[in-house]
């Protein structure tokens, strides 16, 4: 009874009690809500970080000639889109017609730029490559931008038209013959600039002078893709050292990790996938970030002068002791003039002087 009394009887206490409760309640709303956003605040810094930086400078490069493969999708499509925007004349180099004229449309709806061309070039048949660039030429005699961003990755073993494998064959090999064959349309377009897409996974790769074609022994990922990156960093390399004085810069990017469809010959269990998946939509880049460092490399006029250097998020990055070794750099050259059908009688003809040659 007594007790009832001091609950019931005396609503002092009670009205007390509530109002504790109640600042409670409100106290730890705002704990909560102050938590929230510091972890909000960190979520977004993280994923600012992850996007890295943007190409902001408003620079345009009207009626400049660019050429970029493998623009159908993904990092490619992005790059097309927004040297779109910014006027340049652009030949899209896809192997899959349909698939590039669908991106064509679509980029030429949003930026109202009306100069953009649908190109047949399968960069696995050395052909088609040397079909592509007689087109080319017989459109134009000038070329200030060649973007090298088509690229397959961890695919199981398979050979191009030609009898290569096939990463060393699309990544490298068919970049090689094509950027050669257009060098006297850069020239003539002098000061032009030659941007290759590799990767950081180059770091892991090892060019397999034995075995370069994985015939032995054949590792889709860390095996033939790092090599065929690594073949992209020594090509630009050489390339800018034999460009020089010509008014043609070469570099190179590694995009990040960017959420495209390079991923699509991964093999794992389906849970992995799945995961992958959904983490990616948080840790990997969008496509739009994934561009901005081919962008940086291909427009910014602060770099006009740089050449032969390896970038990440617009950033110089140091090239390790393997990407510089010379004596290898300069085998994989002459080896891939060979695999391409190139003689030295035909390379004097394009104007090209090799490290052994001065
Ligand atoms: N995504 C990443 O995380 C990442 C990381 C490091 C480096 N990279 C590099 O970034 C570049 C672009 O890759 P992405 O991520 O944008 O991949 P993606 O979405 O798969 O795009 C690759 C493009 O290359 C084209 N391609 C493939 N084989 C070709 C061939 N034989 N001839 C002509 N075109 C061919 C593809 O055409 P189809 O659509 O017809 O197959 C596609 O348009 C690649 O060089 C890749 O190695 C990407």
């Amino acid at each position: 009874m007594e007790k009832l009394n001091t609950t019931v009887g005396h609503p002092m206490p009670l009205t007390f009690d509530l109002g504790i409760c109640l600042e409670d309640f409100w106290l730890q709303c705002a704990l909560a809500l102050l938590i929230g956003v510091a972890m909000g605040l960190v979520l977004w810094l993280v994923r600012m970080f992850i996007l890295g930086p943007m190409y902001r400078k408003p620079n345009r490069i009207d009626g400049k000639v660019v050429i970029v493969t493998g623009c159908n999708t993904g990092i490619g499509k992005e790059t097309v889109l927004e040297l779109a925007r910014r006027g340049a004349k652009i030949y899209m180099a896809c192997r899959d017609p349909v698939r590039c004229e669908a991106a064509r449309i679509e980029i030429m709806d949003r930026t109202q730029n009306q100069q953009l061309f649908n190109r047949s070039l399968d960069l696995g048949s050395l052909e088609s490559v040397r079909n592509f660039v007689a087109r080319f030429k017989a459109e134009e005699t000038r070329l200030d931008i060649l973007i090298n961003n088509a690229g397959v990755m961890a695919c199981p073993r398979t050979l191009t038209a030609d009898g290569y494998e096939q990463q060393l064959g699309v990544n490298h090999l068919g970049h090689f013959l094509l950027t050669y064959l257009l060098l006297d349309r850069l020239k003539q377009a002098a000061p032009s600039r030659i941007v290759v897409v590799t990767s950081l996974a180059h770091l892991f790769g090892r060019i397999n002078r034995e075995d370069l074609m994985g015939e032995r022994n054949y590792r889709s990922l860390l095996g033939a893709y790092t090599q065929s990156k690594l073949a992209n960093v020594m090509f630009t390399r050489k390339l800018a050292m034999m460009l020089m004085g010509t008014g043609v810069t070469v570099n190179c990017c590694h995009p990040g990790l960017v959420r495209t469809d390079l991923y699509r010959h991964f093999v794992a269990p389906r849970w992995f996938l799945n995961t992958l998946s959904v983490l990616s939509l948080y840790f990997f880049k969008t496509p739009r970030a994934g561009a901005q460092t081919q962008l940086y490399l291909a427009l910014d006029p602060a770099l006009a002068n740089c050449t032969g250097c390896l970038y990440a998020d617009c950033v110089r990055c140091p090239l390790v002791p393997r990407a510089r070794d010379v004596a290898t750099t300069d085998w994989l050259w002459r080896e891939s003039e060979k695999l391409v059908g190139l003689s030295p009688a035909k390379r004097h003809a394009t104007n090209i002087t090799m490290w052994s040659d001065a």
